[in-house]
């Protein structure tokens, strides 16, 4: 029992309600504890971190260990408290890591998905510069597959190395596409010398670094953003196609660049791209624990660049209309 060390998870949340009610929330579901269980729960809160065995805080908060036990293993079945030494040793496979990471994918995308810039455009109330700095930003994060795919590919391991290789060669030049639909309103030279925001390069930095330093959880990161694109499922791509329509709509001028858009994901689906993570998924060997830690956290991680990746775009391109962004020279201010 000593060996169990109870950790609640990072991301879940405890809210305390009324009449000694509390719930714990975590990937969009709620575990709810009353009475005794609540309290018990509460007092047990300040140790879940990982570090003290149920025996040691049993001893220090003066409750029975067996009761400890029976909460924390049902507790565990839920998915919102884990145990850092249950499973020592063990390993979980590559398609096993693929179910978890759709699981946790899908929660982490949440906020990108609920980003006001989305609603602003649908509705037409984003403003020309916006528009436009979401579809440069767009082709700067694109254009930045050159860099990130090629240092993936040159780091990788040997299990990595072949589809990291393929896909660099499949990608390397599809930010042509994006550039083609910005050609309908600009000139090639002013796109070529466009500046990417700083929160756009923030993405393709971290992107960068993580392929340099761990293809497998790169790749992984790799995964969550090419998931806002080519889901493969049928409800999500009508999403997409309604906000292209939308956008079309109150944005005739983009008609061009919202074609250069779907090329994108058509060219992306043609290629497979939906199913080079889980056939990297079925070549690695097993993961331990730690290595899985690692590629999820670049993965969260991923996803909060992301954010700021919209963020970006919404906030700078609504006060500064100027598009596209040039590069200083000696007469900028
Ligand atoms: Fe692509």
């Amino acid at each position: 029992m000593e060996m169990q060390h109870p950790v609640l998870k990072r991301t879940a949340k405890v809210v305390h309600g009324k009449n000694d009610k509390l719930a714990i929330q975590y990937m969009g579901q709620e575990v709810t504890l009353e009475g005794a269980a609540a309290k018990l729960f509460d007092k047990m809160l300040p140790f879940l971190d990982g570090n003290t065995g149920i025996g040691g805080i049993a001893e220090r908060i003066s409750e029975s260990p067996k009761r400890l036990q029976s909460l924390t293993q049902q507790l565990g079945k839920t998915g919102v408290l884990g145990f850092k030494d249950a499973d020592n040793g063990e390993r979980i496979t590559g398609e096993q890591f693929y179910e978890i990471h759709r699981t946790y994918v899908n929660d982490w995308l949440q906020p990108i998905y609920d980003h006001p810039f989305w609603e602003r455009v649908v509705t037409g109330k984003a403003t020309r510069a916006q528009v436009l700095g979401f579809a440069f930003e767009k082709y700067h994060y694109i254009e930045g597959a050159f860099e990130h795919m090629a240092i993936a590919a040159a780091n990788a391991t040997p299990e990595m190395m072949p589809h990291l290789a393929r896909h660099f060669i499949e990608e390397y030049n599809h930010g042509d596409i994006y550039r083609k639909g910005l050609q309908s309103l600009f000139p090639n030279d002013l796109i070529l010398r466009a500046q990417p925001l700083p929160s756009t390069r923030a993405l393709v930095n971290f992107l960068s670094e993580s392929a340099a330093r761990n293809s497998f959880g790169y790749y992984a990161g790799n995964e969550l953003l090419q998931m806002t694109e080519n889901t493969g499922e049928d409800t999500d791509n009508d999403s997409i196609n309604d906000f292209y329509d939308a956008m079309r709509k109150h944005y005739p001028y983009t008609d061009k660049v919202i074609d250069a858009f779907i090329a994108h994901t058509n060219a992306d689906q043609k290629l497979g791209h939906e199913n080079v993570f889980l056939e990297m998924c079925q070549s690695i060997p097993p993961l331990t624990r730690t290595e899985v830690d690692d590629a999820l956290n670049i993965v969260r991680s991923m996803a909060e660049h992301l954010y700021l990746f919209m963020d970006g775009i919404d906030t700078f391109y609504a006060r500064f209309p100027t598009i596209p962004r040039a590069p200083c020279d000696l007469l900028s201010e």
